[in-house]
Protein backbone atom coordinates (compact mmCIF):
# COMPACT_ATOMS: atom_id res chain seq x y z
CA UNK A 1 0.00 0.00 0.00
CA UNK A 2 1.72 3.43 -0.94
CA UNK A 3 1.11 5.95 1.68
CA UNK A 4 2.60 9.69 1.29
CA UNK A 5 2.37 11.96 4.29
CA UNK A 6 1.52 15.55 3.12
CA UNK A 7 0.90 19.18 4.39
CA UNK A 8 -3.07 19.41 4.51
CA UNK A 9 -4.34 22.24 2.38
CA UNK A 10 -7.90 23.92 1.98
CA UNK A 11 -9.05 21.48 -0.16
CA UNK A 12 -8.63 18.53 2.64
CA UNK A 13 -11.14 20.24 4.63
CA UNK A 14 -14.67 18.13 4.30
CA UNK A 15 -12.47 15.21 4.51
CA UNK A 16 -10.70 15.91 7.67
CA UNK A 17 -13.95 16.98 9.07
CA UNK A 18 -15.39 13.72 8.41
CA UNK A 19 -12.66 11.59 9.81
CA UNK A 20 -12.89 13.69 12.71
CA UNK A 21 -16.42 12.96 13.10
CA UNK A 22 -15.39 9.32 13.74
CA UNK A 23 -12.93 9.86 16.75
CA UNK A 24 -16.87 9.54 18.78
CA UNK A 25 -16.14 13.22 20.07
CA UNK A 26 -19.44 15.86 19.80
CA UNK A 27 -20.11 16.28 15.87
CA UNK A 28 -21.60 19.73 15.13
CA UNK A 29 -25.29 19.97 15.25
CA UNK A 30 -25.79 22.71 12.26
CA UNK A 31 -24.34 24.72 9.56
CA UNK A 32 -22.96 27.03 11.86
CA UNK A 33 -21.30 24.86 14.03
CA UNK A 34 -19.39 23.53 10.86
CA UNK A 35 -18.56 26.48 9.84
CA UNK A 36 -16.78 26.77 13.04
CA UNK A 37 -15.43 23.27 12.78
CA UNK A 38 -14.35 24.75 9.46
CA UNK A 39 -12.54 27.80 10.60
CA UNK A 40 -10.27 25.75 13.87
CA UNK A 41 -9.05 23.71 10.46
CA UNK A 42 -7.93 26.55 8.84
CA UNK A 43 -6.34 28.44 11.92
CA UNK A 44 -3.97 25.48 11.58
CA UNK A 45 -2.96 26.55 7.47
CA UNK A 46 -2.65 30.29 8.73
CA UNK A 47 -0.57 29.63 12.08
CA UNK A 48 2.85 28.80 12.01
CA UNK A 49 2.88 26.85 15.44
CA UNK A 50 0.28 24.29 13.90
CA UNK A 51 -0.09 22.13 11.52
CA UNK A 52 -2.27 19.10 9.98
CA UNK A 53 -0.42 16.04 8.18
CA UNK A 54 -2.76 14.02 6.07
CA UNK A 55 -1.94 10.51 4.78
CA UNK A 56 -2.67 9.46 1.20
CA UNK A 57 -3.52 7.04 -0.14
CA UNK A 58 -3.60 7.92 -4.24
CA UNK A 59 -5.02 11.01 -3.72
CA UNK A 60 -7.83 10.10 -1.01
CA UNK A 61 -7.60 11.02 2.39
CA UNK A 62 -7.01 7.99 4.75
CA UNK A 63 -5.98 9.54 8.14
CA UNK A 64 -4.16 13.02 9.66
CA UNK A 65 -2.56 14.18 12.55
CA UNK A 66 -2.92 17.39 14.23
CA UNK A 67 0.50 19.38 15.59
CA UNK A 68 0.33 22.01 18.12
CA UNK A 69 4.14 23.62 18.93
CA UNK A 70 3.87 25.04 22.60
CA UNK A 71 6.13 27.46 24.61
CA UNK A 72 6.43 25.69 28.17
CA UNK A 73 7.30 28.63 30.92
CA UNK A 74 10.37 25.91 32.44
CA UNK A 75 11.46 24.54 28.97
CA UNK A 76 13.39 26.17 26.47
CA UNK A 77 12.60 23.99 23.66
CA UNK A 78 9.07 23.41 22.68
CA UNK A 79 6.97 20.72 22.91
CA UNK A 80 4.99 19.10 20.29
CA UNK A 81 1.41 18.98 21.51
CA UNK A 82 -0.75 16.19 18.94
CA UNK A 83 -4.63 16.81 19.49
CA UNK A 84 -5.79 14.43 16.88
CA UNK A 85 -4.99 11.12 14.97
CA UNK A 86 -7.19 9.36 12.87
CA UNK A 87 -6.51 6.35 10.48
CA UNK A 88 -10.32 5.72 8.28
CA UNK A 89 -12.01 2.47 9.95
CA UNK A 90 -11.53 0.26 7.19
CA UNK A 91 -7.84 0.77 6.67
CA UNK A 92 -6.67 0.96 10.64
CA UNK A 93 -3.81 -1.82 11.54
CA UNK A 94 -2.04 -1.41 8.44
CA UNK A 95 0.80 1.05 9.56
CA UNK A 96 -1.03 4.26 8.46
CA UNK A 97 -0.99 5.86 12.09
CA UNK A 98 2.76 4.53 12.93
CA UNK A 99 3.68 6.24 9.61
CA UNK A 100 2.17 9.43 10.38
CA UNK A 101 3.48 9.80 13.88
CA UNK A 102 6.74 8.57 12.67
CA UNK A 103 6.28 11.78 10.13
CA UNK A 104 5.75 13.44 13.61
CA UNK A 105 8.65 12.09 15.29
CA UNK A 106 10.72 13.74 12.55
CA UNK A 107 9.41 16.77 12.54
CA UNK A 108 9.98 17.02 16.30
CA UNK A 109 13.41 16.63 15.93
CA UNK A 110 13.92 18.88 13.41
CA UNK A 111 11.94 21.83 15.16
CA UNK A 112 14.28 20.78 17.84
CA UNK A 113 11.35 19.60 20.37
CA UNK A 114 12.25 18.26 23.57
CA UNK A 115 9.54 16.23 23.37
CA UNK A 116 5.95 15.19 22.10
CA UNK A 117 2.83 14.77 24.29
CA UNK A 118 -0.78 13.82 23.66
CA UNK A 119 -3.90 12.72 25.22
CA UNK A 120 -5.59 9.59 25.44
CA UNK A 121 -8.91 8.50 26.83
CA UNK A 122 -9.36 5.89 29.45
CA UNK A 123 -11.80 3.79 27.03
CA UNK A 124 -9.17 4.17 24.23
CA UNK A 125 -7.20 0.67 25.29
CA UNK A 126 -6.07 -0.20 21.12
CA UNK A 127 -4.86 3.44 20.71
CA UNK A 128 -3.27 2.79 24.05
CA UNK A 129 -1.49 -0.22 22.78
CA UNK A 130 -0.56 1.76 20.08
CA UNK A 131 1.16 4.21 21.01
CA UNK A 132 2.97 2.26 23.72
CA UNK A 133 4.42 -0.02 20.38
CA UNK A 134 5.74 3.35 18.69
CA UNK A 135 7.63 3.85 21.83
CA UNK A 136 5.51 6.36 23.84
CA UNK A 137 5.29 6.22 27.55
CA UNK A 138 2.24 7.26 29.70
CA UNK A 139 3.58 9.77 32.19
CA UNK A 140 0.44 11.26 33.29
CA UNK A 141 -2.94 11.12 34.68
CA UNK A 142 -5.12 14.08 32.75
CA UNK A 143 -7.97 16.51 35.29
CA UNK A 144 -10.65 17.56 33.64
CA UNK A 145 -13.59 19.21 35.28
CA UNK A 146 -16.26 20.33 32.17
CA UNK A 147 -17.89 23.80 33.21
CA UNK A 148 -20.18 23.97 30.74
C1 LIG B 1 -4.97 4.59 16.94
C2 LIG B 1 -4.80 4.63 15.43
C3 LIG B 1 -4.48 6.04 14.97
C4 LIG B 1 -3.63 3.70 15.04
O1 LIG B 1 -3.42 3.75 13.64
P1 LIG B 1 -3.30 2.42 12.80
O2 LIG B 1 -2.97 2.78 11.40
O3 LIG B 1 -4.54 1.62 13.02
O4 LIG B 1 -2.09 1.68 13.54
P2 LIG B 1 -0.83 0.95 12.86
O5 LIG B 1 -1.32 -0.02 11.87
O6 LIG B 1 0.12 1.97 12.36
O7 LIG B 1 -0.24 0.20 14.11
C5 LIG B 1 1.09 0.29 14.52
C6 LIG B 1 1.29 -0.63 15.69
O8 LIG B 1 0.44 -0.27 16.78
C7 LIG B 1 -0.07 -1.47 17.41
N1 LIG B 1 -1.53 -1.45 17.26
C8 LIG B 1 -2.27 -0.78 16.36
N2 LIG B 1 -3.59 -1.01 16.53
C9 LIG B 1 -3.67 -1.87 17.56
C10 LIG B 1 -4.73 -2.52 18.22
N3 LIG B 1 -6.00 -2.29 17.85
N4 LIG B 1 -4.45 -3.36 19.24
C11 LIG B 1 -3.18 -3.61 19.60
N5 LIG B 1 -2.11 -3.01 19.01
C12 LIG B 1 -2.35 -2.18 18.01
C13 LIG B 1 0.56 -2.63 16.72
O9 LIG B 1 1.70 -3.01 17.47
C14 LIG B 1 0.98 -2.08 15.39
O10 LIG B 1 2.16 -2.65 14.92
P3 LIG B 1 2.11 -3.97 14.01
O11 LIG B 1 1.09 -3.71 12.95
O12 LIG B 1 3.50 -4.05 13.50
O13 LIG B 1 1.72 -5.05 14.93
C15 LIG B 1 -6.08 4.14 14.68
O14 LIG B 1 -6.36 2.84 15.09
C16 LIG B 1 -7.29 5.03 14.91
O15 LIG B 1 -7.54 5.94 14.13
N6 LIG B 1 -8.09 4.75 15.96
C17 LIG B 1 -9.30 5.51 16.23
C18 LIG B 1 -9.02 6.94 16.62
C19 LIG B 1 -8.15 7.03 17.84
O16 LIG B 1 -8.34 6.32 18.83
N7 LIG B 1 -7.16 7.91 17.75
C20 LIG B 1 -6.25 8.17 18.84
C21 LIG B 1 -6.88 9.14 19.78
S1 LIG B 1 -5.85 9.37 21.18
Amino acid sequence: MEISIVKATDKDIPFILELLYDLDRPIPIDEKEIKIFKNKIKDYFSDSQKTILVAKQDSKIVGFVSIILLRRLNRAKLEMYIPELIVTKQLRSLGIGKKLMHYCIDLAKKKDCYRIRLESGNQRKDSHKFYKSIGFEQSSLTFTKSVL
